[in-house]
C-alpha cells in the first residue's frame, strides 16, 4: 500500500468516530481530505446524517461545501465531541507537531472546542521524540528575527517560509534540529514568546484516539 492509499485507510476508518447528528470538528491536510471524502460518500448514502462541520481552514471549508456539507463558524457552536484532524508527527502519548500545511491556528481553536481529538495518519508520522519534523510556528512578522534568535538559544534553526501567509494574516517560522523531549512544557514556554501567534506543538491539545494506517491494517493507540 502507498501513502495515498494509507490515508484513504485512515480516512475511512475514522468514521466510526463521527457522532450522528452532531456537529464535527474538521482539521486540515491530505489525510483529511480523504476523511472528508469518505464522510461525504457516507453521508450520500444516507449512513450517517450531521449538521455540519466547524473547519479549521478555508481548504478544509472549500471541500466540505463542494460536498454539500454545511460549515459552521466556530462562534456558532458551544463545544463539539470530536475534532477529526492530521498530524506532521505523533508520539506514543498523543502529543503532535502540526502546521505542515500553515493551518495549524485555527486548528488549534477548534481542537480546543472539541473534546476528544482524533488523530488520523499514516504510521510513518509515528515517532519516539517530536521534532525531526521542522516546527511550524505561526507568528507576527515584526518578531521573526528576535523569535529565531530564541529558538537558536534552545538549539533550534528557524527560517521563514516564503510566500506563505496563513488563513489570518500571520507568517510560518519553521524551525530543525530541536528534540522536544517535553512537549507540554516546550509549548508553554513558547507561547509566551511576545510574536508567537501559535507553536506547532499539540501537548495542551493532544489527540486522545490516533487511527496509525499500516499496511498490515489501522492500528488505534489511545
Ligand atoms: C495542517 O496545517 C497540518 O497540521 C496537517 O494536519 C498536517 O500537516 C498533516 O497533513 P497531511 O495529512 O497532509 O500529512
Amino acid at each position: 500500500m502507498n501513502q495515498d492509499q494509507l490515508k484513504q485507510l485512515v480516512g475511512r476508518a475514522a468514521l466510526d468516530h463521527v457522532p450522528a447528528g452532531q456537529v464535527l470538528g474538521v482539521g486540515t491536510g491530505s489525510t483529511v481530505d480523504c476523511f472528508i471524502d469518505a464522510l461525504a460518500a457516507r453521508i450520500a448514502a444516507g449512513a450517517i446524517a450531521i449538521p455540519g462541520a466547524v473547519s479549521s481552514s478555508e481548504r478544509s471549508t472549500q471541500r466540505l461545501r463542494s460536498h454539500g456539507i454545511q460549515v459552521l463558524d466556530a462562534s456558532e457552536v458551544t463545544g463539539l465531541a470530536v475534532y477529526v484532524d492530521g498530524a506532521d508527527e505523533i508520539d506514543g502519548r498523543g502529543f503532535m507537531i502540526k502546521g505542515g500545511g500553515a493551518a495549524l491556528t485555527r486548528e488549534k481553536i477548534v481542537a480546543d472546542l472539541a473534546e476528544t481529538f482524533v488523530c488520523i495518519a499514516d504510521e510513518s508520522k509515528l515517532v519516539k521524540t517530536l521534532g525531526r519534523f521542522p516546527l511550524p510556528v505561526e507568528i507576527i512578522p515584526m518578531a521573526a528575527a528576535q523569535l529565531a534568535r530564541r529558538f537558536a538559544r534552545l538549539g533550534g534553526e528557524a527560517r521563514l517560509r516564503e510566500g506563505v501567509v496563513t488563513d489570518n494574516g500571520g507568517h510560518i517560522l519553521d524551525v530543525r534540529g530541536l528534540a522536544i523531549d517535553d512537549p507540554l512544557a516546550f509549548e508553554t514556554e513558547v507561547n509566551q514568546w511576545p510574536g508567537v501567534v501559535t507553536v506547532g506543538v499539540f501537548a495542551r491539545h493532544r489527540a486522545q484516539v490516533c487511527l496509525l494506517g499500516a499496511a498490515d491494517g489501522v492500528k488505534t493507540l489511545r
